[in-house]
């Protein structure tokens, strides 16, 4: 039986365990996925578990994965581009840390049909999925990038990992062609941003990297506006994918069936 794992705190809502399990059903792999919240000595003890092959595939989400990298004998591009890891595996001997993230967002933008070729973009939030979702911007040939966060502390790090991002007044929101949710605003459905977009241009995107729940008071505002909005359901199927592909070179099915059964407990 080939065991896998997320890790993340808080993780109760995560539905990685219910995806990577259907998967392993639909592609007959003797598969088995689990969620926990460690403390510093059983991630230890996990990654060991990597190396030894007992857990064949792990991923890990918010607020640990730029903490996980110092355990890791090794990065794939993607994950030192950005210090930033989802999916962990063996790979020549080595724990190795990969990002499905940006392959993520990028699969989000471009089954929206959008071509941010030359467009602009703002970035609320400067937390742990930013990065990631600066180089997807970056691979999808976007011409400008804008951030803005609440506070000074955390942009100075995007920054100074990314020096062509402009730093944009919290509540300014300029004109640009997408604006992106990468706070954690949201989660709870109550959560709001309070951003006032009615002097906004028409036909704008709006991106919400929150999936659960699915129409934020973001993308619900943007809606009313008739701006198109794109929540961060795709994003979440495709990295998963991409993660799946890294542990058993399969790449498994997205079609409605498993969108449906993602959504009935
Ligand atoms: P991560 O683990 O993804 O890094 P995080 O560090 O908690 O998560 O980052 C969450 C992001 O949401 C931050 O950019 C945070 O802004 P601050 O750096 O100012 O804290 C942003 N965020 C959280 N609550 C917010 C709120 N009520 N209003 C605006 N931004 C908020």
């Amino acid at each position: 039986m080939k065991k896998h794992l997320i890790i993340g705190n808080p993780i109760s809502h995560s539905l990685s365990p219910k995806i990577h399990n259907y998967w392993f059903k639909k592609n007959n792999i003797n598969g088995v996925y689990d969620k926990m919240t460690p403390t510093s000595k059983e991630i230890e003890k996990i990654i060991q578990n990597i190396k030894d092959g007992k857990i064949h595939g792990m991923n890990v989400t918010v607020p640990f994965k730029q903490d996980i990298i110092k355990y890791l004998d090794d990065l794939s591009d993607q994950a030192k581009k950005t210090n930033s890891v989802n999916t962990i595996f063996k790979k020549d001997g080595k724990t190795y840390g990969d990002n499905t993230d940006i392959f993520g967002f990028e699969m989000a933008i471009k089954q929206s049909n959008v071509s941010l070729k030359d467009k602009t973009a703002l970035i609320f939030g400067a937390g742990g999925v930013v990065p990631s979702i600066v180089v997807a911007l970056q691979n999808l040939e976007i011409k400008k990038i804008s951030s803005s966060n609440r506070t000074k502390e955390k942009i100075k790090n995007i920054k100074d990992r990314f020096s062509l991002i402009n730093e944009e007044k919290w509540g300014d929101l300029g004109n640009h062609d997408i604006y992106i949710n990468a706070t954690s605003v949201g989660l709870k459905k109550e959560d709001d941003l309070n951003l006032d977009l009615r002097s906004l241009q028409k036909n704008k995107t709006f991106f919400d990297v929150i999936y659960n729940p699915p129409m934020t008071n973001f993308l619900k505002k943007a809606k009313d506006l008739d701006h198109k909005i794109i929540n961060g359901e795709t994003m979440f199927l495709y990295q998963a994918q991409k993660a799946f592909e890294l542990w058993h070179e399969i790449v498994p099915d997205i079609d409605l069936n498993l969108i449906n059964f993602l959504k009935n407990d």
